[in-house]
């Protein structure tokens, strides 16, 4: 799901071409009612719901002083709103099926330290947190898990375009990760497929960081190292 058909289509057409099933609906995870169309369709194509992902957000560089009543709904509605809204659609689905289910969600480290500069989405996020520790213990009696992805910076179109434009910005993030590089795509979706799968039965309420140690990074005193 997503706001805009082309991608979808784009993006169904691929999934069938390695030889899977999709369904492509477009759906803005802000509205209740498109939400529940959406797994409506889901359980109509495939009989059940036994995943769901939360990826969609939205985010701006903004001075917390600046940031308008709008520009605050924007990205909190996108971001917590839509997350509980497609988890409580999709968890009525998984508790009438009696089959159980995984809901991961995906966050970003500034949850926990604070993000200046991004009040909204820090916030929000913050929130999934807080969701997703609750939903674990009130959905654990119907087999339902409910996790947390944290993924650090991934080499991505969208994230390069906006994050760093040029190879010399490239270069700049990749050195501040301890590990030295981006994520590579499938870094992040072979973990998010992980916490999904059985054998993952005894994890819930957990966070899965995956930044190569970016948010713990800092100076410290390694300064005084390197000049020795
Ligand atoms: C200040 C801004 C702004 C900006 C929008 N607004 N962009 N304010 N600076 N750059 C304000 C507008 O002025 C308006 O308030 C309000 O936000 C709503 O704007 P719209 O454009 O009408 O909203 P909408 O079309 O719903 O778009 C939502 C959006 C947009 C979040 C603003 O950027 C979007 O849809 N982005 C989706 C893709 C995206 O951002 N992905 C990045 C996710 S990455 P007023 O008061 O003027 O009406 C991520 C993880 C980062 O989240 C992790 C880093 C470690």
């Amino acid at each position: 799901a997503g706001r805009r058909a082309e991608p979808l289509a784009e993006t169904a057409a691929m999934i069938e071409g390695a030889g899977g099933t999709a369904l492509a609906e477009p759906t803005d995870v802000r509205d209740p009612e498109q939400v529940d169309a959406l797994m409506h369709a889901a359980v109509d194509t495939f009989g059940r719901i036994d995943c769901l992902v939360n990826n969609a957000a939205g985010n701006f560089v903004v001075k917390a002083e600046d940031l308008s009543p709008n520009g605050w709904r924007a990205v909190t509605s996108i971001v917590l709103d839509g997350s509980f809204l497609c988890a409580r659609a999709a968890g009525r689905r998984m508790i009438e099926s009696g089959e159980g289910g995984a809901i991961v969600s995906v966050i970003a480290s500034y949850a926990w330290t604070g993000g200046p500069g991004t009040v909204h989405s820090a916030a929000a996020k913050a929130g999934i947190m807080a969701m997703t520790k609750t939903l674990a213990v009130e959905w654990a009696q119907h087999g339902i898990r409910v996790n947390t992805i944290c993924p650090g910076p991934t080499a991505t179109e969208g994230a390069g375009a906006a994050l760093w434009p040029t190879p010399e910005d490239e270069g700049r993030v990749a050195s501040s990760v301890p590990v030295g590089r981006l994520a590579r795509v499938e870094e992040i979706a072979w973990w998010t497929t992980a916490l999904c799968a059985p054998q993952a039965a005894y994890i819930t309420g957990a966070n899965l960081t995956i930044d190569g140690g970016h948010w713990l990074e800092q100076e410290g005193y390694m300064g005084a190292l390197k000049q020795e």
